[in-house]
């Protein structure tokens, strides 16, 4: 009985613990390959984002302007315009699951 209650303790722990190690990583991803251009907060004021023309992620209609799998595409493949990189792919850098994860924190910034 009471090595079944300690088992259940442990695997409610573990639980805890994987659950919230997941939602960091998407924060964490976010700022360590998106934050730099996007900003902490999507709307790209920052002066990398500047200089790579990144547009506001805050305005509810520029988000309308793409669905989630475009979305995904982009980021997997990374965003040329007139033969020069504006976004480079993260498809070997981060997974189908973490960017997958970033295009719903991309959805969490529109209004
Ligand atoms: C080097 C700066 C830079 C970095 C780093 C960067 N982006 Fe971008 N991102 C851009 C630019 C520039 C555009 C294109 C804006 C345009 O002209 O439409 C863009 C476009 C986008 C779009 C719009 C996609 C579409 O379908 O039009 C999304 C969503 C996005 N980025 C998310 C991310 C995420 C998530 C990351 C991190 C994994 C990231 N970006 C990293 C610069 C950057």
């Amino acid at each position: 009985m009471k090595t079944q209650t300690l088992l259940l303790v442990t695997m409610a722990l573990l639980l805890v613990g994987t659950s919230t190690r997941r939602a960091a990583d998407v924060a964490e991803n976010w700022t360590k390959h998106c934050g730099s251009c996007h900003g902490a907060d999507g709307t790209a004021k920052t002066k990398a984002g500047r200089m790579a023309g990144a547009k506001d992620l805050t305005d509810g209609a520029y988000q309308k302007q793409f669905t989630e799998e475009q979305m995904l595409q982009r980021l997997k493949d990374g965003v040329v315009d007139k033969g020069k990189e504006k976004m480079k792919p993260f498809k070997a850098v981060l997974s189908d699951e973490e960017l997958k994860a970033l295009v719903a924190k991309v959805r969490t910034f529109a209004k």
